[in-house]
């Protein structure tokens, strides 16, 4: 699809999208519309349950008095209580309606709306980002389309005052917007297509855009000591990869600060291992590495928009799979850290992935702080649902921060706690650490927390599990249905809210 923004004028061609606020109230726009079609409007309005409260819809098809083939009413109901997200919402939800309805260009009219949190012309970017968001289809390995279920919408233009700040400021969006793509293409490629290799190719490419990408071989990780890791691939045909990225965008005055260091778990299919996981449903198990989907988008974004700021992505790309070669239950395992781990049950890989990934990753780069990103247990589905992530931290003022970013965005967190009464599961009788809790299946989500924060050192750290998050089998406006992209929009507004500029 395609964007443009423009001064408020009434089109000549295309649909025309203008809006109604709470109560039938017309927009500027929409009385004058109304007024052109002799009442067309008021007529439509008198015959439908349309009172234009938020997420109401009403489409009037070749209107007299205009030259355009369709009006579509959006209510925005009560302005005041607006928020950009409801904007991001109603781009995609306009999309949606007029791909069903065969339209092939929009215009969608903005009169000032006066809300105190932010201008108009900003919210004409965001109704734009949400359309362009919710016109995300995977479909590379589709060939049977059905031409007449294929999207229409081409093109969407957003009129408002002050629209050449909308323009810049959707470039920025469409950065961001490109590395959502990225890590929904990535989250949704099957295994077969995606495994470490092909997965540390892929983040190769971000190299075009200026991300300095290293990828760590298995003999290099031996040589590291990552006996965690490695574990977990050695029943895999495919070799395991650790790749690095970083984006050096910071200001020279603050190019000697640490950077800001993101990790991800990258089990690029999940059976379980030994410990095989039940057959029906483990397909979803090619969704595993979410959060090495999410750290990989997230530096595609930032180099995309060129974030003043430095950071380094860190993913550890594995295979989970039971072979004659396969960790077994009862293996002990050495860490980099130098901490000895019992396996007591291999599919509780995603923690041991991230032990090497989290030490090298503070070992390395000192970093202001680490970020961690898993589906790392099914338990924070059955806490949280699909509504918000997990957040376990040792830094208030980090969680705070993710907190309010997610807020911004709707794309939320919700913190659990940490202690050392749920720490004390995860020693092991012959070992320092076991890789499950001794508590069976109660704070799961937890215990694997705690089993991270082991693998910190001192660095201040929070840990997102986001097997809730990464995959939607529902077709929201903005989502729509597959790999969400999760975790990218929240973490770069964390960014932009805390880190650059400052
Ligand atoms: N990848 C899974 C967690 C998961 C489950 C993500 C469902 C998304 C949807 C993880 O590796 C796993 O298997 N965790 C186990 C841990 C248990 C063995 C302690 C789990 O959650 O059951
Ligand atoms: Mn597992
Ligand atoms: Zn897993």
């Amino acid at each position: 699809m395609k964007f443009a923004f423009s001064e408020i004028s009434i089109p000549k061609r295309g649909s025309l999208a203008v809006a109604l606020y709470a109560d039938k109230t017309f927009s500027p726009t929409a009385k004058l519309v109304d007024k052109k079609t002799k009442g067309a409007l008021s007529r439509a309005l008198e015959t439908s349950r349309f009172t234009g409260k938020k997420g109401d819809f009403l489409e009037i098809v070749a209107p007299n008095g205009l030259e355009v083939s369709r009006v579509v009413l959006f209510g925005l109901g009560e302005t005041g209580k607006l928020s950009m997200t409801d904007m991001e919402t109603l781009g995609g939800s306009l999309v949606k309606r007029l791909n069903a309805s065969g339209a092939r260009s929009v215009t969608v009219i903005l009169d000032e709306l006066n809300v105190e949190d932010f201008k108009t012309n900003e919210a004409a970017a965001a109704v734009a980002g949400g359309a362009m968001l919710g016109s995300y289809r995977f479909r590379k390995y589709k060939t049977d389309f059905d031409e007449a279920a294929e999207p229409t919408l081409t093109r969407m233009t957003v009129s408002c005052k002050g629209s050449a700040t909308a323009r810049k400021a959707f470039a920025d969006i469409e950065a961001l917007n490109e590395g959502v793509f990225m890590t929904r293409d990535l989250v949704s490629e099957p295994a077969n297509e995606l495994y470490p290799e092909s997965f540390a190719a892929r983040c190769l490419e971000l190299s075009d855009m200026g991300v300095h990408v290293e990828i760590l071989d298995e003999a290099k990780m031996q040589r590291l000591g990552m006996g965690a890791l490695l574990g977990v691939g050695q029943g895999s045909r495919r070799d395991s990869r650790l790749v690095v990225m970083q984006w050096n965008g910071a200001t020279a005055r603050k190019a000697g600060r640490k950077p800001l260091a993101f990790v991800g778990k990258g089990v690029c299919f999940d059976t379980g291992g030994i410990s095989l996981k039940p057959g029906p449903g483990m397909e979803e198990m090619k969704w595993d590495m979410g959060g090495a989907g999410t750290v990989t988008g997230l530096m595609k974004a930032l180099a995309g928009r060129k974030a003043k700021v430095n950071a380094v992505g860190v993913i550890g790309l594995v295979e989970n799979m039971p072979d004659g070669n396969a960790q077994r239950p009862g293996d002990i395992v050495k860490s980099m850290s130098g901490q000895t781990i019992e396996i007591l049950n291999t599919d509780a890989e995603g923690r041991l992935v991230l032990a090497d990934a989290l030490w090298y990753t503070q070992d390395r780069f000192k970093p202001e702080f680490m970020i961690d990103l898993a589906t790392l247990t099914g338990a924070i589905i059955i806490t949280l649902g699909h509504e918000n992530a997990g957040l376990f931290s040792n830094n208030d003022e980090l969680s705070e921060q993710l907190f309010a970013a997610g807020k911004a965005v709707g794309e939320g967190v919700w913190r659990l706690p940490m202690s050392d009464a749920y720490a004390k599961q995860t020693k092991s009788p012959i070992a320092d650490l076991q890789n499950i809790g001794t508590g069976g299946r109660g704070a799961g989500s937890i215990v694997a927390a705690e089993f991270l924060q082991k693998f910190v050192n001192d660095t201040p750290w929070a840990h997102l599990d986001i097997a809730g998050m990464a995959w939607s089998k529902a077709d929201k406006p903005i989502t729509p249905k597959g790999g969400t992209g999760y975790g990218v929009r929240l973490l770069d507004k964390f960014i932009r809210d805390n880190y650059e500029g400052k």
